[in-house]
């Protein structure tokens, strides 16, 4: 089975997909993080990401495109995968269309008032567990590995105001796109725990396999 998630920032997209990842054996693989490892290692392609994301723009379609299907290309994904936050805008959507076969869109939607909150508050390991501080009691390590737990660059007020802009204007239209394609499954991110929500999101995955 192969899955996109989609959702605002904040909306939950990562925490679920390491939850789905174990549970369907699915590969999880975030543009996100990817672009990230690429800042941390000082590559060609994390110099010119930062400023975008550091921004909250998205970086140009034709490097993220080429990385996903760079990616999608390579044997491990033969047993599924869900990508987290790819496609971004629809011309990302037609270019997947082209390279790939997905099985089902997962849109987490979560009141836009909740949303600088939650990635204010966040705590991320480099292993991709992640967090919010007021579920932490004091803690400032992974409970899954161990390591230290950071707050991510682009985490702060002025950041997230824009990557929320940029969500509504050029990727909410997404959900039209694969609600078309017959392909959406919408839970609402916003009401109950994470544990609450990954219930409902294999509720309706398991309606469906
Ligand atoms: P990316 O890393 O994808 O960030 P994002 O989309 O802004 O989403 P987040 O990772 O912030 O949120 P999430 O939905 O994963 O939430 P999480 O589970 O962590 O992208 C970063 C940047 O890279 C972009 O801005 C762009 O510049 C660039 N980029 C990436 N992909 C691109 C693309 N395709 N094209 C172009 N550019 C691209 O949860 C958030 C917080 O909420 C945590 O603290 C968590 O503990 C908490 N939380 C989760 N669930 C609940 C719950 N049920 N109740 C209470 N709190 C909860
Ligand atoms: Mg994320």
């Amino acid at each position: 089975m192969n899955i996109i998630l989609l959702g605002a920032p904040g909306a939950g997209k990562g925490t679920q997909a390491v939850k789905l990842a174990e549970k369907y054996r699915l590969l999880h693989i975030s543009t996100g993080d990817i672009f990230r490892a690429n800042i941390k290692g000082g590559t060609p392609i994390g110099k010119l990401a930062a400023s975008y994301i550091d921004a909250g723009k998205l970086v140009p379609d034709d490097v993220t495109c080429e990385i996903v299907k760079d990616r999608l290309g390579k044997e491990d994904v033969k047993g599924g995968y869900m990508l987290d936050g790819f496609p971004r805008n629809l011309y990302q959507a037609e270019q997947l269309d082209g390279f790939a076969a997905i099985d089902v869109c997962l849109n987490i939607d979560v009141d836009p008032a909740l949303l600088m909150d939650r990635i204010c508050g966040r705590r991320v390991c480099s292993c991709g567990a992640s967090y919010h501080v007021s579920t932490l009691n004091g803690k400032t390590t992974c409970a899954r590995c161990g390591k230290e737990l950071y707050v991510r660059k682009d985490d702060n007020p002025e950041t997230v105001g824009a990557r929320i802009e940029t969500y509504e204007k050029q990727t909410a239209p997404l959900i039209d796109y694969y609600k078309k394609q017959g392909k959406l499954v919408a839970v609402d991110g916003g009401k109950g725990s994470p544990d609450e929500i990954f219930a409902e999101i294999c509720k309706q995955l398991d309606k469906i396999l």
